[in-house]
């Protein structure tokens, strides 16, 4: 735990609201802001100064961490306190993609303001323990300066001097995440249609993510690093088969539509077609 800092949550929606929490468990002074006032109330029995408008907020703490709904609500309101926001510490945690985030950082600095790029790899529920992730960008002495009040949100990882490189490792990770999620889900459109039990697929999918598709990930994160794509455990040959005739032929039989595996299946054939058939799949990586 950090020593006691005032800090300023602008934004006290679901994920502002836990990032203003986790700041009062570690001790802080912190004032909050929100639109709509009766969202931002609960904090104040916690402990936290509800300000009464955004630029009583800002002028609360050196440190002001936003948190809102896209990259125009937080151009809108760092316009609107710009004068308040100049020689303070902003720190951007709401999500929006690297050209939106680099844009709205490139203003605000040039307002005398500076600027953390932030990406928030979290639920609300874990934020403030180790497995809440925080990426940043900025310059360091500024992020080190703000290390010890982020580390309070969970773990934190500088990405270099970039306040959109955490957009961009966002969509990096978060893309990685729905593709999961599709394919765990359609599982379930399998394991339904055939008229088996969901407990049992969900059952068999946790320990199937621990054993087997965490390690074929170490693997291709191995393989995408060194580009060595030899002697795999599956070629892609055989990634075909498995998932041309299992998964959206049994799909197919089922009378289920599957398009998001038949773009896998069709990113594997064009490989297979380009002659890397006998190659590991992280091969699809090269263009
Ligand atoms: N929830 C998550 O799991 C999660 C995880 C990672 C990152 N994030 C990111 O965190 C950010 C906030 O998400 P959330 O889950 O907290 O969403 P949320 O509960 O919908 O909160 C949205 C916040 O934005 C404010 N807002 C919207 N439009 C505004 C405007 N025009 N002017 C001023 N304030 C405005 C809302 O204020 P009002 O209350 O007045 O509407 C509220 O404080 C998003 O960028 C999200 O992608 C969320």
């Amino acid at each position: 735990m950090s020593n006691p800092t005032p800090v300023t949550v602008i934004g006290t929606g679901t994920m502002g609201s836990a990032l203003a929490r986790a700041l009062l468990r570690a001790g802080h002074t912190v004032t909050v802001w929100n639109r709509t006032a009766a969202r931002a109330a609960p904090l104040a029995e916690e402990g936290a100064n509800v300000a009464a408008n955004l630029q009583e907020a800002v002028t609360a703490s050196e440190f002001v961490i936003i948190c809102v709904a896209s990259p125009d609500v937080v151009d809108e309101l760092v316009s609107a306190a710009s004068a308040e926001l100049r020689g303070r510490t902003l720190v951007q945690v709401t999500t929006g993609r690297p050209a939106a985030i680099r844009r709205g950082a490139a203003v605000a600095t040039a307002a005398g303001i500076t600027v953390l790029g932030g990406a928030i790899l979290a639920y609300p529920r874990t934020v403030g323990l180790p497995e809440a992730v925080f990426l940043f960008g900025g310059e360091e002495a500024e992020f080190e300066h703000a290390r010890p009040l982020l580390e309070d949100l969970g773990t934190v990882h500088r990405l270099g001097p970039d306040p959109g490189a955490p957009s961009a490792m966002d969509a990096a990770l978060i893309g990685f995440f729905y593709g999961a999620l599709s394919g765990f889900l359609h599982g379930a459109r399998i394991t339904k249609a055939e008229g088996m039990e969901l407990k049992t697929y969900s059952s068999l999918a946790q320990p199937f993510i621990g054993n087997f598709i965490s390690g074929a990930i170490a693997d291709a994160a191995e393989r995408v690093v060194s580009r060595d794509y030899s002697d795999p455990q599956s070629s892609l040959d055989t990634h075909l088969g498995g998932i041309d005739d299992l998964v959206v032929g049994t799909s197919h039989d089922a009378g289920l539509d599957s398009p998001v595996m038949e773009a896998i299946r069709d990113q594997i054939a064009a490989g297979v077609q380009r002659g890397l058939g006998s190659q590991d799949i992280a091969v699809l990586l090269e263009p």
